[in-house]
């Protein structure tokens, strides 16, 4: 009973269409990944965060062992980007918005988290430094847990799920980051995201599509004429040689 209402809801109601799961498997020091999230990511969550479940997996080509009770891990980048990864996994499960971030949703709060973490620098190893100053400029509070989870084994066991959710995605992960609209790979939409994340993201968004992605549309299409009118100048020329 419950659940037709529900579903009568949803007829009724555009706001509660289902979000389209993304998952994104990247490092927090890989350089495509970095470019990625702050040139494809964020502007394209800041248009479609409404019909986007974003699932964001910082572990990448790392591997990891368990040793007694601790779990030993070997990143991609060295053992600055392990550190990294578990600020990025403690960050994605502690973030919370407070009462008076209206603006804010839980998600748009950890975007703006991960892109300025992934398009910072830092100084002498210090990654931490760079993630504290990151939550100072991204507003997000309580940064003091999110780094004792990271220095904790808390953080190495969220790390350690990142890994397994990767693993049980493909193992290894042949490359860095990997897009997949929905659970499974597909390799367009790889190459896709990595291009125009938005336009590929509303490609795959269920009918009717938001009205943002025309714009995505229209602008490949100015594109399209350029390209078309500039064939034909070049053509004419060429006649009138
Ligand atoms: C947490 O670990 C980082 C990196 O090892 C270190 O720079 C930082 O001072 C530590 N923070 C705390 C609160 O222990």
């Amino acid at each position: 009973m419950i659940a037709k209402v529900l579903v009568l809801l949803c007829i009724l109601s555009v706001s509660c269409a289902q979000k389209t799961p993304v998952f994104i498997y990247y490092e927090s020091l890989c350089p495509d990944s970095q470019a990625f999230v702050t040139k494809q990511l964020y502007p394209t969550m800041k248009d479609l965060k409404d019909y986007v479940d974003l699932h964001l997996i910082p572990f990448g080509k790392s591997s990891y062992r368990t040793q007694g009770s601790d779990t030993i891990f070997d990143c991609h980048h060295g053992e600055i980007e392990c550190y990294g990864n578990k600020i990025h996994a403690c960050a994605i499960s502690h973030i919370q918005v407070d009462s008076f971030q209206m603006e804010h949703t839980r998600e748009s709060l950890i975007v703006d988290y991960i892109t300025c973490l992934m398009g910072g620098v830092f100084k002498d190893e210090a990654y931490a430094d760079l993630a504290k100053e990151c939550a100072t400029r991204t507003q997000v509070k309580k940064f003091e847990s999110i780094e004792n989870c990271a220095n904790s084994t808390e953080g190495s066991d969220l790390l350690k799920e990142m890994g397994e959710k990767t693993n049980k995605f493909q193992q290894p992960l042949k490359s860095v980051p990997t897009i997949t609209i929905r659970e499974s790979f597909d390799l367009q939409v790889q190459q896709d995201s990595l291009n125009d994340f938005a336009r590929t993201v509303c490609i795959h968004l269920p009918k009717p599509t938001p009205n943002v992605c025309r714009t995505y549309n229209a602008a490949t299409s100015i594109q399209a004429f350029t390209a078309l009118f500039t064939v034909l100048i070049a053509a004419a020329l060429h006649l009138m040689k």
